[in-house]
């Protein structure tokens, strides 16, 4: 193991587990003392901290849900008083309240920690430059990689999101070597490199570490090929902290490490709620252990996923996730995730990496138009191609009849962040996924 790894990182499995069980006791304590939500909550379960001997025994407290955050919005599960909030973000929901998340200065540093642990397990060292290409703001993207590369000692570029002429001015100038950014941003910046007539293979970048939404190992492959980089998986969720939750270590690629000192995971039956054991699938649920402006106790992320032993670390891995449940579309009783659509686009020749989901009611009946855009040397008989293989391919390995339509080059709205791959007109123009 490199000699760079933080202390934790190299406990044994024990070691960890005992520090996570009296870290799990100390957070549900703090919970219930400092959070009305919380004490209400262990009450009607009948449950108090003092009942959590064993890991296992967190199974007996209930779930916290995204909903129980718009309830108590803006600071109704904070468990500090106001003074000690030393920072605020907000999640990225799309529909309804946003919900508030906050931070002490110790969970400033704590993120900042993760974050430096997450860049280096990525192939970062102190001295890199790292441009980050994650919104700057309320969401918690460019504000966490901003603190964690500067935690690890790294020259930081903080560009934001958007200005994608100047994005691509500022890496060939700069000379970054990591660059930070949400995969499908990754693949508009890539136009623009081309655009631009500048072979994208030839920046300074040598690692990509992409996060804040689902991409498949087929993107990975697009995005390593025509960078000529490694591309790796940061995942992270506001609620819980942000970017840094877990990551995927350059080595191995094999998904992602949870930082689990300091996020105790889960995998529940999206149904039910049980828990099922390591290398089952279901939905991943969070525990904070050292959170103090914002613990959370069971969150439900509904991210789907499962969890492995782990490799290049001692901390359990997670799978890739592959979708969270609310992006999951039904499509005339078929089940469907985005990302088995992307897998798709991508071992088509003939198409590039844009694609979108659109999907509207003819009467009672859904349907699924897949729009991708062919690339530029692509002739007609290629697009046509392209189409009748994409529509046999999605009809033969998710099971749903799909159209495709297959547009020109740069014709399909150009992600700047998270992107939205599902336009839903099922209920009017106004609905979306
Ligand atoms: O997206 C935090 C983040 C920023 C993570 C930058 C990584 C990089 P939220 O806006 O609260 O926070 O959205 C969290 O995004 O529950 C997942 O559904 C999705 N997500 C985040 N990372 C990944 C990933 C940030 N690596 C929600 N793979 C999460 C798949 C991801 N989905």
């Amino acid at each position: 193991m490199s000699p760079l790894l933080d202390a934790v990182e190299r406990l044994s499995r024990e070691e960890l587990e005992s520090l996570q069980i009296e870290r799990l006791r100390t957070s549900l304590q703090h919970a219930y003392d400092h959070v009305a939500f919380y004490r209400d909550a262990f009450d009607k379960a009948g449950v108090g901290p003092g009942d959590c001997r064993t890991l296992a025994d967190l199974a007996r407290f209930p779930f916290t849900v995204k909903a129980d955050l718009r309830d108590n919005y803006p600071f109704g599960m904070f468990a500090v008083p106001q003074q000690d909030v030393r920072r605020i973000h907000a999640s990225s929901g799309t529909t309804g309240r946003p919900t508030v998340v906050g931070y002490t200065e110790r969970d400033i540093d704590t993120w900042a920690d993760v974050v430096a642990r997450s860049i280096r397990a990525a192939g970062g060292r102190p001295g890199h430059k790292v441009h980050v290409a994650y919104g700057y703001g309320l969401f918690t993207g460019g504000l966490g990689a901003h603190y964690g590369a500067e935690r690890l000692g790294c020259t930081v570029i903080p560009a934001s999101g958007g200005m994608t002429v100047r994005q691509v001015q500022l890496i060939q100038d700069c000379k970054p070597d990591i660059i930070m950014v949400t995969p499908t941003y990754m693949l508009t910046l890539l136009d623009e490199f081309e655009r631009q007539g500048i072979d994208p293979r030839t920046t300074s970048l040598k690692v990509g570490i992409f996060g804040a939404e689902p991409w498949t190992e087929a993107m990975r492959t697009e995005i390593e090929e025509r960078f000529a980089i490694d591309a790796v998986d940061i995942y992270g969720l506001s609620e819980v902290m942000g970017p840094g939750v877990a990551q995927e270590c350059v080595e191995t690629k094999d998904g992602l490490h949870i930082w689990e000192d300091h996020f105790y995971p889960e995998i529940v039956d999206p149904l039910t709620g049980e828990v099922l054991p390591d290398g089952e699938r279901g939905e991943l649920v969070f525990t904070s252990l050292t959170k103090e402006a914002m613990p959370v106790i069971r969150y439900r992320t509904r991210d789907l996923t499962r969890l492995l032993p782990g490799t290049a670390r001692a901390f359990r891995r997670m799978e890739k996730v592959t979708g969270r449940s609310d992006d999951l579309v039904i499509v005339r009783g078929v089940n469907l995730f985005p990302t088995q659509v992307e897998e798709i686009v991508l071992r088509t020749p003939a198409l590039s990496a844009h694609f979108q989901l659109h999907l509207t009611r003819e009467g009672r009946m859904d349907e699924l138009t897949v729009r991708a855009e062919a690339r530029p040397d692509a002739t007609a008989e290629d697009r046509a191609a392209a189409a009748r293989s994409v529509a046999a391919a999605v009809k033969e390995s998710i099971g749903v009849t799909a159209a495709v339509e297959v547009v020109d080059p740069e014709s399909l709205e150009r992600s700047v962040g998270k992107f939205r791959r599902i336009v839903d007109l099922r209920n009017g123009p106004a609905a979306r996924a």
